[in-house]
């Protein structure tokens, strides 16, 4: 299908590629007026082809994010459950605002590469980001398909990075990006207590496409397990090198009231902090939770 087209799917949606790797806009679909569970297989389907699935002029409440998040699987809860929306623990705030002096919201959130809980035994299946208020200019997520990544790494390359693991740890982030952002404060003990380093295999096999995937990230993995410290250092920023290139990104500009979904098992993304921190971002989010990669 040529970059553009808009197609309608035999289920009814219509879904129009955004970028060469990744990445389709779905039209047609008020998620908050339309009974949508007949076309629910058509999204789900498209989420899977295409990683990232992006809905525009959408005015979800919270209820009705947690409702369409809770068809993909079950919710999973954020370490930092201080950003928990009060009237609706299951839904986490993104977001600038503060109340207080205090940001209401995870602040400076995944302005590095990653995948979600990528440093939890079983790292998030699917997110779902529904932004509230955005900013004059900039803010705006990028996503990288790890499984395009992967193919394009070269037999050799796939074979021996195939038998590797990596050391994944959520308090590398505390460590490096954090270190000297105002605002964010540190994991507690307690904190840290949930997210001791957990080991996943360097490539993982997507459970539900069968696709291959690089699954390593500069914010959360470590280091790989098998290589001494000096390999293990430049093969991930190979990786990271080679993953991050532009034809495996889409970059979502986002308006109000775009809900973004991507599949964290086969993608990666970051925030782009180029906006003026004195305007509001504020999001919405919800994610569901994901199996042990294998
Ligand atoms: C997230 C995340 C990026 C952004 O919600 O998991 O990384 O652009 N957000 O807000
Ligand atoms: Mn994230």
């Amino acid at each position: 299908m040529p970059e553009g087209t808009m197609i309608t799917t035999p289920s009814g949606i219509d879904v129009k590629r955004l970028a060469g790797a990744l990445g389709a806009e779905i039209s047609g679909l008020d998620l908050a007026e339309d009974n949508y569970d007949n076309l629910f297989p058509a999204l789900y389907q498209a989420f899977l082809d295409h990683q990232v699935i992006v809905l525009r002029g959408q005015n979800l409440t919270p209820d009705q994010l947690v409702d369409l998040s809770k068809k993909f699987g079950d919710l999973e809860a954020h370490v930092l459950t201080q950003f928990n929306m009060e009237e609706n623990p299951e839904v986490l705030l993104i977001s600038n605002v503060k109340k207080a002096g205090k940001p209401i919201g995870a602040i400076y959130a995944g302005q590095y590469w990653h995948s979600d809980l990528s440093y939890m035994p079983r790292p998030t299946q699917g997110s779902f980001l529904h932004s509230k208020e955005i900013p004059s200019y900039g803010g705006d997520t990028m996503f990288c398909s790890m499984t395009q990544a992967y193919d394009d790494l070269s037999e050799p390359m796939q074979a021996f990075l195939g038998g590797l693991t990596a050391t994944h740890d959520y308090t590398n982030a505390y460590d490096t990006f954090f270190a000297h952002m105002p605002d964010r404060p540190p994991l507690t003990a307690e904190e840290r207590a949930k997210v001791p380093p957990v080991t996943h295999p360097v490539i993982r096999t997507h459970p539900e496409t069968g696709k291959k995937t690089v699954y390593v990230n500069p914010g959360f993995t470590r280091r790989i397990n098998e290589l001494s410290f000096s390999e293990s250092r430049r093969v991930l920023d190979f990786l990271f090198e080679h993953c991050y290139q532009p034809q495996y990104i889409y970059r979502h500009m986002w308006g109000v009231g775009d809900l973004v979904i991507w599949d964290n098992r086969s993608t990666c993304h970051r925030a782009v902090a180029d906006y003026d921190m004195t305007e509001n971002r504020h999001m919405i989010r919800c994610s569901v939770a994901g199996d042990v990669p294998q």
